[in-house]
């Protein structure tokens, strides 16, 4: 695995403001590695000490390490739990580091709304491995406020797009679903492949495909027996799931009526634009 490189200092402070990045989750090494790919010049700092995420380890107190971290600091980045922010932040209120000069506070929580700090959700998925330095750019924000993005980030050439605090909630949800529901079922689809002995590189390749499909052509890259309507074929396979897998085989059944809502919806969307030619056979409305 690739060793996350030391932390960044290089002097560049001229042009860049000074960044804390707080807290030694996933999120908070990618950034690490992500700024350091840069050479912007940060600090860092965990409750845990570990060498890794803390510029000042010889400072045993977490508060004193923070304090000391923040010292160097105009921007400061808020990387921990969701429900550890609020807290956070309240516990800071005055906001401004030891010389007394102020903070500007950024958090990437999409469910977190708090007036002390401006959220910065990275539309992308960071999980243990680290992305090669040149993906980071690319990946998206959607930020409270985009401009103010920029000014605290202008070395940063990533997409910010903006999205209101009070839209934060759906957006959340369907990142939520768009990303973690499908592993969900990969992983509980997975279990059965291997215990039929499917290769895994078969299943990897199936999957990419299916991703890659979807992305190209969203509205027509669904197969399948629920496409098809071959509802003797969807039956048998809640029947066998039902046997081997009782949760998957509700899943199914879920996302069979999701399908016949969505297909009804669609139907009777269509019907409305076109009330005469959906219901007149051979559009008679339409002859004079
Ligand atoms: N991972 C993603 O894919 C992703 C994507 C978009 C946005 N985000 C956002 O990024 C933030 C961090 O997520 P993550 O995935 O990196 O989480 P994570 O891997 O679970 O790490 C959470 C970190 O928060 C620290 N922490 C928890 N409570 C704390 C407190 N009271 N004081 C100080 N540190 C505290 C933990 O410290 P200890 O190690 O000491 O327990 C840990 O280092 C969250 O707001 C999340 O919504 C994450």
């Amino acid at each position: 695995m690739r060793q996350v490189p030391n932390i960044g200092m290089a002097d560049t402070s001229a042009i860049s403001p000074r960044y804390a990045i707080l807290g030694n989750g996933r999120l908070a090494r990618h950034l690490r590695y992500y700024f350091s790919s840069l050479d912007l010049p940060f600090t860092a700092w965990s409750r845990c000490g570990t060498p890794q995420a803390n510029t000042f380890t010889e400072i045993t107190h977490p508060t004193d390490r923070l304090e000391r971290t923040l010292s160097h600091t105009s921007v400061a980045l808020v990387a921990i739990s969701d429900a550890a922010i609020v807290p956070f932040l309240h516990q800071r209120a005055t906001g401004t580091n030891a010389h007394g000069k102020l903070l500007s506070w950024v958090h990437f929580a999409a469910s977190v709304d708090t007036p002390q700090a401006l959220c910065a959700h990275p539309l992308m998925t960071f999980a243990d491995a680290l992305y090669d330095a040149d993906f980071y750019p690319r990946i998206a924000f959607a930020c409270d406020d985009p401009a103010r993005f920029r000014t605290l980030f202008p070395a940063l050439r990533n997409p910010v797009f903006a999205l209101a605090p009070d839209q934060r909630p759906l957006y959340h949800a369907l990142c939520v679903m768009a990303g973690n529901f499908p592993q969900l079922l990969w992983q509980g689809c997975n279990t059965g492949f291997s215990q039929l002995g499917v290769p895994s590189d078969a299943v990897a390749m199936y999957l990419r495909q299916i991703s890659e499909n979807f992305i190209r052509h969203p509205g027509t890259a669904l197969t399948g027996p629920l496409v098809r309507g071959d509802t003797a074929t969807c039956a048998s396979h809640r029947q066998q799931l039902r046997t081997s897998d009782p949760a998957l085989a509700e899943l199914y059944a879920a996302f069979e009526r999701f399908f016949h809502q969505r297909q009804q919806a669609q139907t009777t969307a269509k019907s409305a634009e076109s009330p005469i030619s959906a219901n007149t056979p051979g559009h008679a409305a339409h002859e004079h």
